[in-house]
């Protein structure tokens, strides 16, 4: 589904990172290094199956030798990661992307990193790379139980180990995350990063937001679509004008904007198909989007000027694109 250009890669490891957490070492196919990336990167893979999902690197090789994703098994997914976990096998050959990152480091005196549950994965490559820098960080980890918090030992074990902070759901008298009284004790040039579920997301910015902590200063990334509440009057039909083509295409209650567009034959890229990972974004010349995505930042959702044709819907009765 994605035009974006592929690349093959080798399984070379298959293993256990924790309970219900597989990780997955993987080499280019043909030798050659694989393309360098910077900590918060993904990759999209196709899976055995055909679909395509979207994978933090937690870890990179040297000299782009390896890459390594970790993969939550989810019962309640749309089957990728039951996929993952039942049918790759090592030695398999998979379809990647080059990796994109949404989600990078910038520069900060002190940066402070809450992973929740999965969300490990890219503040893992994070730590390491400010830890190799010589930079000042403190990692927050939150799981359910030690044994399915993926990369616990490595941490444990890591250089870096003192800087870490780990909160277990059934082990509450070793502490409970205080997000709040972490960060009033920082000052004003640190910088957030938090990845995992929704929930947590939201927790940690509604306390950057009561500690007073700009926009600018927090970063996070979803690695799953938060459940979306029904919009009460359901989903209304709109039109797509295509201002470059000079197309109509209307978009019925029952389709989303990128599936109108695919049937009408104008090409777009799609990845995640659930407002994560910005690879369908649009240009909006004129009308409301109705954004539904969490990939956008206030600012852009503000500024009307563009939208997520694979989630978002519109306010209005057309939305006039650039394309
Ligand atoms: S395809 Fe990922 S945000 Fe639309």
């Amino acid at each position: 589904m994605s035009p974006q250009p592929t690349l093959a890669v080798r399984v070379l490891e298959k293993r256990d990172a924790a309970i219900d957490v597989l990780s997955l070492v993987l080499v280019s196919a043909d030798g050659a290094p694989l393309p360098p990336c910077s900590a918060g990167a993904h990759i999209d893979i196709t899976l055995p199956n055909g679909m395509v999902r979207q994978y933090s690197l937690c870890r990179v090789g040297p000299a782009g030798s390896a890459y390594e994703v970790a993969i939550l098994r989810d019962p309640g997914g749309r089957g990728g990661s039951a996929c993952a976990h039942r049918d790759i096998r090592v030695g398999d050959t998979l379809a990647i992307s080059r990796p994109r990152n949404l989600f990078p480091l910038v520069p900060a005196g002190h940066s402070v990193l809450f992973a929740g549950g999965i969300g490990i994965t890219p503040i893992l490559a994070m730590a390491d790379t400010l830890h190799a820098r010589g930079e000042s960080f403190e990692l927050h980890y939150c799981s359910r139980a030690p044994e399915r918090a993926a990369y616990r030992e490595a941490l444990e074990a890591a250089a870096y180990a003192r800087q870490v902070r780990f909160y277990f759901d059934n082990a509450p008298e070793q502490g409970r995350l205080d997000a709040a009284g972490v960060l009033a004790a920082l000052d004003g040039d640190a910088h957030l990063y938090v990845c995992g579920p929704a929930g947590f997301i939201s927790y940690i910015c509604e306390a950057a937001r009561g500690a007073g902590w700009g926009e600018g200063r927090v970063h996070f990334e979803h690695f799953a679509a938060p459940a979306a509440a029904a919009p009460a009057n359901g989903n209304g039909s709109f039109e797509l004008v295509l201002a470059r083509r000079g197309l109509r295409i209307p978009v019925g209650a029952d389709q989303t904007a990128a599936e109108a567009l695919l049937a009408a034959g104008v090409p777009i890229n799609l990845s995640c198909e659930q407002g994560i990972c910005g690879a369908c974004v649009l240009p909006v010349l004129e009308g409301v989007p109705e954004h539904r995505d969490v990939f956008l930042s206030a600012a852009e959702r503000d500024s009307q000027r563009c939208f997520t044709p694979c989630c978002s819907r519109a306010r209005t009765p057309q939305l006039l694109i650039d394309l």
